[in-house]
């Protein structure tokens, strides 16, 4: 077993950071929801090559799940997760539990418009306010200088990165790209969930994008595009599917045909799993 300072209250944080900002250090913030994988520890050498300390954050966030969403299924295991940490290179874990982040009559959201109206917005109704509002109190929490993001979450990303512009906040967000399994599966820690007939049939997922891509960089329109790769994945067992769609990456805009900055996104349920991809096309 690894070791590494884990703190639970704000108080506790901002005293564990303190000494190292006066020292000058850079401080680098990895927010996660714990179940970690590769995905999380390249977040986390991304933060290290950023910053002089570095911490994870570790909280599933319940206003981020609504009621349709288990929330108390969602993957914990605290223990393997501080042993990674450590082993990566991350300085100091910060485990807040509920009744910190979310004290008696909390009653503030963090709403960005916007960007939100497209793909997850109404897929997950609430998750983005539930997401800006979190990460907001991170940012107040420990005020790293950068803050590290996974591209596979690319819509939680921006949402970061316009209310960050938008209040001000003196923070570098940076994006860390998608790490993959061999097949080309997105690390995501609900991949745990799959069965293993199902593990086989979501690599579909990035295959079907990136035959996609490829159609859409040759100057394909996008609505048959996009009707062939929800018929791929419908047929590979995929149901529901939330969408697919090709979008401004700026704005998330849906786009009739690819242009500069553009790129496909697309979300489908596998049994009870739901996984979420996307690829950049121009
Ligand atoms: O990407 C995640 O794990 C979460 O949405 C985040 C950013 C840690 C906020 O709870």
């Amino acid at each position: 077993m690894l070791k590494i300072d884990v703190v639970r209250s704000v108080a506790a944080l901002r005293a564990a950071t303190r000494p190292h900002r006066h020292d000058g250090k850079r401080i680098g913030l990895v927010p996660t929801m714990g179940a970690l994988h590769q995905g999380h520890l390249e977040l986390v050498k991304a933060a290290r090559r950023h910053a002089g300390f570095v911490v994870a954050t570790i909280f599933v966030n319940p206003l981020q799940f609504n009621p349709a969403e288990d929330l108390d299924a969602y993957p914990r295991d605290e223990a393997t997760d501080l042993n990674l940490l450590a082993a990566t290179g991350a300085d100091l874990v910060f485990a807040p539990n509920v009744a910190e982040m979310y004290p008696k009559h909390f009653s503030t959201e963090v709403k960005v418009g916007g960007l939100t109206k497209y793909l997850d917005g109404p897929a997950r109704p609430g998750h983005f306010e539930g997401v800006a509002t979190v990460v907001t109190k991170l940012f107040n929490q420990a005020q790293p200088d950068i803050a590290c993001f996974g591209e596979k979450d690319f819509q939680q990303l921006q949402v970061i990165r316009r209310l960050t512009r938008d209040l001000d906040l003196p923070i570098e967000i940076v994006p860390v790209p998608t790490v993959r399994d061999e097949d080309g599966l997105a690390m995501s820690s609900r991949n745990r969930y799959l069965t293993e007939k199902e593990r086989i049939a979501a690599a579909l997922l990035p295959a079907s994008l990136r035959a996609a891509v490829a159609d859409l960089q040759a100057g394909a329109a996008a609505a048959p595009i996009l009707e062939k790769t929800r018929a791929a994945l419908k047929s590979a067992g995929f149901a529901p599917i939330d969408y697919v769609e090709l979008c401004d990456a700026e704005t998330l805009q849906p786009l009739p045909a690819a242009r500069e900055g553009s790129r496909l996104f697309a979300a489908a349920h596998l049994g009870r799993t739901r996984l979420i991809d996307n690829w950049p096309v121009l």
